[in-house]
């Protein structure tokens, strides 16, 4: 079977703009999942990303309960082995995770205003972490920004179109920790993401599987240096389900325990998610109803408690 498609994002500032752009709208609108290289994100940041992670995921119980989600707030903070299930047929998800969101100064307007995911990050004693976070998140932001140039070249739009929307985005930055497993036990169950984009970073132990449309499960292995990027809910919404936001897993068959950093792209608290005009056609209806980003995200957050 055709394994996910990968693109070379080198000359795409310039003059491999348009081919470039064609060959990541034909992933979007086909598996909605591919990777990318040449992006961009400096390789040593990305491993440096890693080692704090390890390290974060190495402190005591109790120094990361004490950032729990549950007290930080505003999907920011650590959430522990089996607090969440993405698939909650199948039950809590084997993984721990800590999220930082966009990092706000105290006099923020909006977080002054209460705006929904306005809240200011919790961070771990070790100032390196913070550091190589805040870089990380930066980065990502940054390339997340010009994928979705090349979305807007694709749909005709003015090449800016998301920057309103995208500009003081909703984006999380989510580390992960699976444990090593001696069953097939579920480390994140099939779900799809919530946002406009993912750039997910994994390192090379392998465990993710995105299903296709033939309903599937395809092994979407480690690429050294590469983002898997896949598009969410929010995009497929805005884009009328032109571009697909594709089911995925991740199962740690391995016996080791595995790493790996997603970055969600959400938009604007108060981006309104509905169809693009051009992206319905004449005569049809919208395949969703409008919704504030916000709402969309909380629902979904709701939703992905485990409740055991
Ligand atoms: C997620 C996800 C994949 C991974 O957190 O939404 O799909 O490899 N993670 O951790
Ligand atoms: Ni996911």
């Amino acid at each position: 079977m055709e394994g996910l498609p990968v693109i070379d994002l080198g000359g795409f500032d310039g003059a491999g703009f348009a081919r470039i752009s064609g060959e990541i709208a034909r992933a979007c609108r086909g598996m909605g999942f591919f990777y990318i290289v040449n992006h961009g994100v400096p390789a040593p940041l990305m491993r440096e990303a890693f080692t704090r992670s390890a390290e974060f995921f190495a402190l005591p119980l109790a120094e990361k309960a004490a950032l729990s989600m549950d007290r930080v707030g505003g999907n920011r903070g650590y959430a522990a082995l089996g607090r969440e299930a993405l698939d909650p047929v199948r039950g809590p998800d084997r993984k721990e995770a800590f999220n930082i969101g966009l990092d706000l100064a105290p006099d923020d307007p909006q977080l002054l205003a209460g705006v929904p995911f306005r809240t200011l990050n919790a961070w771990p004693k070790d100032t390196a972490f913070r550091a190589t976070m805040l870089a990380y998140f930066d980065a990502c932001c940054a390339l997340s920004n010009r994928l979705h140039r090349a979305f807007a070249q694709d749909l005709g739009l003015p090449l800016d179109h998301f920057h309103d929307k995208l500009d003081r985005p909703m984006a999380t930055l989510r580390i992960l920790h699976y444990p090593a497993t001696s069953t097939e036990e579920i480390g994140a169950g099939e779900h799809t993401d919530w946002g406009n984009i993912t750039l997910l970073a994994t390192d090379d132990v392998g465990g993710l599987e995105v299903r296709t449309r033939a309903g599937e499960w395809l092994a979407a292995p480690p690429m050294p240096g590469a983002f898997i990027v896949n598009i969410g809910d929010c995009l497929m919404r805005w884009t009328n389900d032109i571009y697909v936001s594709t089911p995925h897993r991740v199962i740690n068959r391995s016996g080791r325990e595995r790493y790996s950093i997603a970055f969600f792209f959400d938009p604007n608290p108060e981006a309104v998610v509905e169809a693009i005009p051009s992206c319905v056609a004449p005569g049809a209806a919208a395949l969703y109803p409008r919704i504030a980003a916000s709402d969309y995200l909380q629902m979904k957050l709701e939703a992905a408690k485990a409740t055991m």
